[in-house]
């Protein structure tokens, strides 16, 4: 297992890099044989990365038909809620992309699902039928505490091993209810990427790259099974000496 670390200037040279990335992981898969499945993460680099992914797929031979889509965590709102990861997703990359709706593995939404652990196990369910061989790429961006999805320092769900996905109650980042993924199934991946912009992420960055407990920094516990790449900005690269 490789772990790599790319520093840009600026977010968008940042995200053009992790697209390129990206679309180079599918193409691959595709090449080897593997449908790929793909966790997509939510946060202020969700929108910029979707887009650079749009724009990289028209000089590529990806078959979008072979690709299913799920996500890191989403927020327990209801479905045309403006907080949804999905809902995002889907207008920024899923539409443009011309994703069959047979691909797109939705949380299930506060208008779904009686309560997160409910959406959670359902969530869990569908990830264990569909992609039982896990992911080809999970995608997260990076709390300024240096959660991941929705696993946030200090919580019971960090602790969970024995389920592919969790409900967030009381989740420090608004809003409140959430389902995340587990450690467990977000490392089972070949590739991960975390994608950190800003000097707000800075901190977390480093303490991410440092051995240490995974209670005070949830990112330290998520790597890919092949390779984990940092996709980095200056400004959250400037704690760190590479
Ligand atoms: C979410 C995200 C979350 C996000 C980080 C970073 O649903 O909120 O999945 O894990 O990636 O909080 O978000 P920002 O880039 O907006 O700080």
């Amino acid at each position: 297992m490789t772990t790599t670390h790319r520093v840009h200037d600026d977010l968008d040279a940042l995200t053009a890099d992790a697209a390129a990335w990206f679309l180079a992981r599918i193409e691959r898969a595709q090449r080897e044989g593997r449908t790929a499945h793909v966790a997509l993460t939510g946060g202020s680099v969700s929108d910029p990365f979707h887009r650079e992914v749009v724009h990289g797929s028209r000089d590529v031979g990806v078959d979008w038909d072979r690709v299913h889509w799920w996500w890191g965590d989403e927020r327990f709102v209801g479905a045309d809620s403006a907080d949804r990861n999905s809902l995002q997703a889907v207008t920024t990359l899923l539409t443009p992309l011309g994703v069959p709706d047979s691909h797109v593995h939705f949380v299930a939404s506060s208008d779904e699902a009686s309560d997160v652990d409910e959406a959670a196990t359902r969530y869990a369910d569908e990830l264990a039928s569909h992609a039982p061989d896990g992911f080809e790429v999970v995608l997260l961006g990076l709390g300024p505490d240096g959660h991941v999805a929705s696993l946030f320092p200090g919580h019971a769900s960090l602790g969970v091993d024995d389920r592919l996905a969790v409900g967030e109650s009381d989740s420090p980042k608004p809003p409140p209810l959430r389902v995340s993924l587990t450690f467990p199934a977000l490392n089972r991946s070949r590739a991960v990427a975390f994608l950190a912009a800003g000097d707000g992420k800075a901190d977390a960055v480093r303490a991410a790259l440092t051995p240490g407990p995974l209670v005070d920094c949830p990112a330290r516990g998520v790597q890919g099974q092949e390779e984990t790449v940092w996709f980095l900005d200056a400004a959250a690269a400037s704690a760190i000496q590479l």
